[in-house]
């Protein structure tokens, strides 16, 4: 059993308290491999923002749940290192049960998401309430879901997005003991997330999605007010990024992601988590293929993994700086 207080990292609660009190959002990005936790680590020590880094099952699959957690002990050394001592969250992204949120909390994450969505209302409260028992006698904070995105969530896809009923969130709240709560307001998972047929085209034929419900998040407000809100499937779908990967042989769909200006108007409400994974996906990919097709010879995975990371830490400075406002929060 390790505690994460001895590897540096920090809960949820003070981070949320103040990001609601100052209108911002505090970002959380996946991470899977080390240069991904750089771009991270490097972007948010030069904007001076509080960081939750994500470990999806897919990610503990991928990477090995104990390499991560030794990342991110390094995370904490790493950005003292470049020169300033920022929050940082190790969080488990959409834990499906108990002894994973366990088994988490236990090597030293400091912020569990359980995520009994899925589940029939009594049920997801039953599963949350168990973690929340465990985690608090930890300070570890708990992030529980009300409500279905559409898309890909780990290995279970929805197609069509089931909002968060507002009658149903004091109830959730109280009965689970939770300290931040997903809601469904209409973002999704993935680069897909609007496709043409639900969009309308502007005068210049862009394509613009419906927008946000944000009136099922102010009577969310009314009902749980200071209460912090999570928001994920946040990605924009950079098209800058989608256009360098689909000229440089890449194959992805037309779509557009959750406009940047409806994700700043949220971060000033009670919206104080935002997820991002898949614009740093796509971020990576375009830098990439740039590299793979302009330089073919080369062979160094330094040559072009060091670009993707450059792009990647741009992306994240331009989240905390322009979209959440989380800069100079630290
Ligand atoms: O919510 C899903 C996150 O983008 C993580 O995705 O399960 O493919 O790692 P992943
Ligand atoms: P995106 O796919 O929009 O980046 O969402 C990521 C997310 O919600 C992780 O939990
Ligand atoms: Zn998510």
């Amino acid at each position: 059993m390790v505690s994460y207080k001895e590897l540096g990292l920090v809960n949820t609660r003070e981070i949320f308290a103040k990001a609601i009190k100052g209108g911002y959002a505090i970002p959380a990005f996946n991470f899977n491999n080390m240069e991904q936790m750089q771009a991270i680590i490097q972007a948010c020590v030069e904007c001076s923002s509080p960081v939750i880094l994500q470990v999806s099952s897919g990610a503990r699959k991928y990477a090995n749940q104990t390499l991560l957690r030794y990342m991110a002990q390094g995370a904490v050394e790493y950005a003292k290192e470049l020169g300033k001592n920022i929050p940082i969250v190790l969080h488990l992204d959409h834990g499906n049960s108990f002894e994973l949120c366990k088994s988490c909390i236990d090597m030293g994450f400091s912020s569990v998401m359980i995520d009994g969505s899925s589940l029939p209302y009594e049920e997801n409260v039953a599963l949350t309430k168990q973690v929340v028992d465990y985690a608090h006698q930890f300070d570890v904070t708990v992030e529980g879901e009300l409500g279905v995105l559409a898309g890909v969530e780990d290995e279970v896809v929805a197609e069509h997005s089931n909002y968060t009923d507002p009658k149903d969130v004091i109830d959730f709240v109280s009965k689970t003991g939770v300290d931040s709560l997903a809601i469904s307001i209409g973002t999704s998972h993935g680069a897909y997330k609007f496709r043409p047929e639900q969009c309308t085209r502007n005068a210049e034929g862009i394509l613009v999605p419906p927008e946000l419900r944000f009136d099922i998040l102010a009577e969310i407000e009314t009902k749980l007010p200071g209460f912090p809100i999570v928001l994920h499937g946040s990605s924009s779908v950079p098209q800058e990024y989608v256009k360098i990967i689909n000229t440089h042989g890449g194959a992805l769909k037309e779509a557009v992601g959750i406009p940047e200006e409806q994700l700043r108007q949220a971060a000033k409400s009670a919206v104080c988590k935002i997820n991002i994974d898949s614009d740093g996906r796509l971020a990576m990919t375009a830098a990439i293929r740039t590299v793979f097709a302009e330089q073919p010879a080369e062979f160094d995975p330094r040559k072009y993994l060091g670009p993707a990371r450059d792009e990647l830490k741009k992306l994240y400075k331009h989240k905390c700086e322009e979209v959440l406002g989380s800069a100079g929060k630290a």
